[in-house]
């Protein structure tokens, strides 16, 4: 993928098999968030293919969620003035005969054509733990709930590979552990996850592989232990070998700020801030040009009509293979 002079991410050949977890590392400026929107087509890539369960895709992003990719965004996208339910039902939108308009509208049709899709939403947000708050507004929930709203929606669109895009970004040690917990749930659904991720700890728990980016290449894929002994990985990246059991560090991290929590702190995200994080502009249903993430609500919930996910998800870039 270049932009002009750069570029960004190059000959990268990258595979996801059905049942895996794997883990897109790498500094910042590297390719990884590019690299995201070449499979998701925001991007159309300068060269290569995107294949996914052995068809080549379309560089659009309506196609690409419909074919069974769904992601979240390293900067959360969510319709701020909207429930929470408003929300995943959003992201269930493409897969309903009714469409967005109506989902947005609530027309007269909408109750009765949506109360499977209802319940289906409910199902997700009882999934991520947030279906006591379905009435509340988006933009109030503070930052860690936002994220795992994000991810309930990318699931309304019923995937087969999801993509999340720093998922545990801005999340406190409680939030990071709970998220960790949430992707093996899904993993265990039978949903592959690629996930782009600066916590080294939370990488190395979760994923089956990992694959390292730097300056747009792809330095080395391997299981976690493969990648975090590599040399190069660690030179270019990690700056110092990594040092003992990341579940053991965690742990105690976890229980240390469990503990201040029962202590009486809180650690509650500052609600200024979480409002900023959502996105009026989308929310408004404007298409901006955001370069890194030119893309408009509609498309982020768009959804897919045909999926099934008893094949294997498997997506190539920016060469293409087909698995
Ligand atoms: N739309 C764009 N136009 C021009 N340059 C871009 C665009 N999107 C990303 N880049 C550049 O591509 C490189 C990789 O960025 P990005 O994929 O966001 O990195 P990462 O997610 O690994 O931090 C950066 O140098 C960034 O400035
Ligand atoms: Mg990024």
């Amino acid at each position: 993928m270049r932009f002009g002079g750069l570029t960004a991410v190059r000959s990268v050949d990258f595979t996801v098999n059905a049942g895996e977890i794997v883990g897109l590392i790498g500094p910042n400026g590297a390719g990884k968030t590019t690299f995201f929107n070449c499979l998701t087509g925001l991007y159309v890539p300068t060269e290569g293919t995107v294949t996914y369960k052995g068809t080549v895709l379309p560089p659009k992003p309506h196609l690409v969620t419909k074919a069974g990719i769904a992601r979240t965004f390293q900067n959360i996208r969510l319709f701020a003035n909207m429930t929470v339910l408003e929300n995943v039902l959003v992201g269930r939108h493409t897969r309903t005969k009714e469409g967005l308009w109506s989902a947005l509208l609530r027309g007269p049709g909408f109750k009765k054509a949506e109360k499977a899709s209802e319940e289906r939403a409910m199902e997700l947000l009882e999934f991520i733990g947030l279906a006591h708050k379905r009435d509340h507004l988006a933009r109030n929930l503070p930052y860690g709930e936002q994220r795992k709203l994000e991810i309930a929606r990318a699931l309304a669109s019923e995937p087969g590979l999801l993509l999340l895009d720093e998922p545990t970004a801005g999340m406190n040690p409680q939030e990071t552990r709970a998220t960790e917990e949430l992707v093996f749930a899904i993993r265990d659904k039978g949903i592959a996850v690629l996930l782009i991720e600066h916590d080294m700890r939370f990488v190395f728990n979760l994923c089956d592989r990992v694959a390292v980016l730097v300056q747009g290449q792809k330095l080395v894929e391997g299981t976690s232990d493969v990648v975090q002994a590599d040399e190069r990985v660690v030179a270019a990246y990690l700056g110092e070998p990594f040092q003992g059991e990341p579940g053991e560090e965690e742990a105690a991290e976890v229980a240390e700020a469990e503990a201040a929590a029962a202590a009486g702190q809180t650690d509650e995200t500052d609600q200024t801030d979480q409002t900023d994080q959502v996105d009026s502009t989308r929310e408004a249903n404007k298409n901006t040009s955001a370069p890194e993430t030119g893309n408009t609500p509609e498309e982020t919930a768009d959804t897919a009509d045909s999926t099934t996910t008893d094949d294997v998800p498997s997506t190539t870039s920016t060469k293409g293979e087909a698995k």
